[in-house]
């Protein structure tokens, strides 16, 4: 049986990831070429939910390469995107995929050799992870269904506005001179980006038919309280409402989100 060959994305920033990649190129340092190359102005460019598209298209691994912190032609858009990898990486464990398949690195315009070494380490890394469940003929459904409500949660606007603001409120201080401490956020924030991705699961489910609290809770694999809790929230921000009553039974569907 042939060996499996990932498909690997790769996006490389212009200034100095996509030179380094072409400095192998010209200097004929060789590297696997599973790697399908997309080049954008910077890294801090790439969104979270094309990342997610990737994977949901059968892209068993997915690298995002910049300029090394301090380098960055728009000052800090590779840090904002080390946030965004660090929040996608979350919500990609929670989808039932491996984390491990998705890469941030630093490449200069001057380091062919490493990039090559990167796209060589990445390749031999997923070919011991195996083929993504989600490519070929007989994508796993769940994990499809899972990758639609993490895009969902990673284009909210809860997640959006905390990576953007992480940086400010964990290295600089406020007004009254306090900041949170970064293993304090990070604990927080997974919290928030579980909840997150939960409310978009019910969110979907109840989309597709009215369900009730238990019914929901089956899906998500979660206590009923949980899934209550939930829903109260849901309610709150209009993104579900009360269908219909069956006996004592309350029955939820989604409402479209603007
Ligand atoms: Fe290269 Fe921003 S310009 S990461």
């Amino acid at each position: 049986m042939a060996e499996f060959e990932p498909k690997i994305i790769g996006f490389l920033c212009n200034w100095c990831s996509y030179a380094g990649a072409d400095l192998a190129g010209v200097s004929r340092i060789q590297y696997p070429t599973n790697i399908r190359i997309i080049r954008v102005m910077c890294s801090g460019r790439v969104d979270p939910v094309i990342v997610l598209e990737m994977l949901e298209n059968g892209a068993d691994g997915v690298t995002v390469t910049g300029c090394h912190p301090g380098d960055c032609h728009y000052v800090e858009g590779n840090l904002y995107e080390e946030r965004k990898i660090k929040m996608l990486k979350k919500l990609v464990a929670l989808t039932g995929l491996e984390r491990e398949r998705l890469r941030l690195e630093w490449v200069s315009a001057a380091e062919g050799q490493r990039f090559a070494q990167i796209v060589t380490e990445f390749t031999e890394e997923i070919k011991k992870l195996g083929p993504s469940p989600v490519s070929g003929n007989n994508p796993n459904p769940k994990i499809l269904e899972n990758l639609q409500a993490a895009k969902n949660a990673a284009a909210s606007f809860t997640l959006r506005v905390l990576v953007g603001r992480e940086r400010e409120l964990t290295e600089k201080s406020n007004v009254y001179e306090e900041k949170i401490p970064q293993e304090e956020w990070d604990c927080l924030f997974s919290e928030v980006i579980e909840a997150e991705y939960i409310r978009q699961k019910i969110h979907l489910l109840a989309k597709a038919k009215p369900l009730s609290v238990k019914a929901l809770a089956e899906a998500v694999e979660l206590k009923p309280k949980a899934v209550l809790r939930q829903i109260v929230d849901m309610r709150r921000r209009n993104m579900i409402a009360l269908d219909h009553i069956e006996g004592q039974t309350p029955f939820y569907t989604a409402l479209e989100v603007e």
